[in-house]
């Protein structure tokens, strides 16, 4: 009777066209899995890089989206009237300093490298940091121009009739967390620029060690020099304010806080974190 019943059930078409589709799935099921990119889900998009990054040394300083370029170079425009930094600067000496000083750092800069087609490709920054590989017979005026041009395109932008006060966003924390204090800081800054004996730059820069550091350069050097990040810097020239401050370069110094442009300090200060990376 049992046998009977199990060679019917053999005989039934569909059971034998389930236990196909069973069997197929057992298979499939005990396939390795093979993850594909396309079945990878990420949190954020990451960008494709399609091109080499940009060296140390190809990095952009006194523009957040460019180099500086010497074909040729060109006096950027004042971001402000000459009477809007009153506060610490009078028009006059701003005039003569952007329209004068600055202009004639930029034509000796395109003099020096009117017979240079190979060097005016090259961006000012790329030239202060490899000296060397300027000629020889033009590198002091290279260097002395060329950093004159790059130091005082940055000291207009981190210039502003609204700037002042306390520091703001991360630099304020920054600075805090360095020199102790924003009065600390601004002491030490100021002293920098006072000891800088003749003319020359005090500055706020980010190491090669990644660490914020008051330095001050002779003449029209510029940081990048030595391998830091300029974040901010004041002219301590007698160009920048003989005229209202004469030999008091301590005033000057100690008014200068009121134009300071924190927005740009931050981004700039951002800049160089990244340079580190
Ligand atoms: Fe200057």
């Amino acid at each position: 009777m049992l046998k009977t019943w199990k060679i019917n059930l053999l005989r039934q078409p569909i059971l034998w066209f389930l236990s196909g589709i069973l069997l197929v799935n057992l298979l499939i099921a005990c396939q390795p899995q093979q993850v594909t990119t396309d079945s990878i889900t990420t949190p954020t998009a990451t960008p494709i890089q399609t091109t080499t990054p940009a060296t140390v040394q190809e990095r952009p300083v006194a523009y957040p989206d460019r180099q500086l370029s010497a074909n040729p170079a060109q006096l950027p425009p004042l971001p402000y009237p000459n009477n809007a930094l009153e506060k610490a600067i009078d028009a006059n000496t701003m005039q003569l300093h952007h329209d004068r000083h600055h202009q004639s750092y930029v034509d000796n800069l395109n003099n020096a490298l009117k017979q240079q087609p190979d060097l005016q490709s090259r961006s000012v920054e790329a030239m202060l940091r490899d000296l060397n590989s300027i000629p020889e017979d033009i590198r002091t005026t290279v260097r002395n121009n060329g950093g004159g041009h790059l130091n005082h395109t940055i000291f207009w932008q981190i210039m502003s009739p609204q700037g002042g006060g306390q520091p703001t966003g991360e630099i304020a924390q920054e600075i805090n967390q360095t020199f102790g204090s924003f009065d600390a800081f601004k002491k030490q800054f100021n002293e920098a620029g006072s000891d800088r004996f003749g003319s020359g730059w005090v500055w706020l820069v980010r190491n090669p060690q990644g660490q914020l550091q008051i330095v001050n350069t002779a003449n029209q050097d510029n940081p990048i020099m030595e391998g830091s990040y300029p974040i901010m810097g004041n002219d301590v020239w007698e160009h920048a304010y003989y005229l209202r401050y004469q030999n008091r370069r301590a005033d000057y110094l100690n008014n200068w806080w009121n134009v300071v442009n924190w927005n740009e300090v931050n981004r700039r200060a951002q800049a160089s974190r990244q340079q580190q990376s």
